[in-house]
This record gives structure tokens, sequence and C-alpha cells, in this order.
């Protein structure tokens, strides 16, 4: 059980892209697994790399009793779309109404390597689309109208 402070809004970290992962090792799975800890502990929907200071692709999420992660996530979204209050572990305490497609196809890689599609709607689609931000240093106060 490791359990990393969480950077908050004003850490320069939080605005840097991210570096797509190319070694999947036993480094990689420790962070999945800090990532996972910190989470669950905080706790929150999801948490990505960048908000424990790793500057690298990778996120977890917890949404409907389903625990996962997701490594160099590439996103396609549907045309439908669907507002709900999002908050952030980064900004503790604060919800807004925030504007996100609906529907989600997330494909990308597990810890091992191999590639998986993740699928979504509402909030685990919400939660995707937020953690796959924090990977290009855009925060959820980013897309407020
Ligand atoms: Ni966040």
């Amino acid at each position: 059980m490791s359990i990393k402070p969480i950077r908050l809004f004003g850490d320069p970290v939080l605005r840097t892209s991210a570096d797509p992962v190319t070694d999947f090792d036993a480094e990689l799975r420790k962070l999945v697994q800090d990532l996972t800890d910190t989470m669950m502990d905080a706790p929150g929907l999801g948490l990505a790399a960048p908000q424990i200071g790793v500057g690298l692709r990778v996120f977890t999420y917890y949404v409907d009793d389903v625990l996962g992660h997701l490594i160099n996530p590439s996103l396609d979204l549907s045309a439908e779309r669907e507002e709900d209050d999002e908050g952030c572990l980064s900004f503790p305490g604060l919800a807004y109404p925030v504007n996100r497609a609906f529907g989600v196809v997330a494909k990308g890689f597990d810890m091992h390597g191999e590639p998986v599609t993740v699928e979504g709607t509402s909030q685990l689609a919400r939660c995707i689309q937020h953690e796959t931000d924090h990977l290009d240093g855009v925060l959820f106060i980013d897309r407020l109208d």
C-alpha cells in the first residue's frame, strides 16, 4: 500500500503534457498500484499520473464498482453530449457542471503492454475524458462554459 500526496491546482506538473509510456516494466506496475491506492484512499473516481507528480500517460478509474487503468489512451467520443457535476482530486471540495461527450471508446494498453479497449457512457465516459485531459495538462475548469 503506497499512498502518494496528490498535487493541487497551481502545481506546474498539472499543466504539463505527459509522455507516452514506452517501458511496460515493474516500475510501471508500481505506478499503477500507487495510483490505485491513492485514488481509493482519497477516495476518487479517477486519478492521473501527473496528479502524483509523474509525467506519464497513465490513469486509473473506479466507476460503478469497476476498477481499472489505462495507458497511452486515445479516445473516440460520441456526438451525444451530457452535462453533469464534475470534480477533481486536485481541486478539493469543488464541483461544477461540465458538458462532455456521453459515450467514449478508449483504446490503450494495460500495465502488461496488452492492447485494451474500454467503452463507457455517462459517468465512466466522463471520468475517462477528465483523466485523459490531465495527460494533456488540461483541467476540468478549462471545460466550463
Ligand atoms: Ni482530475
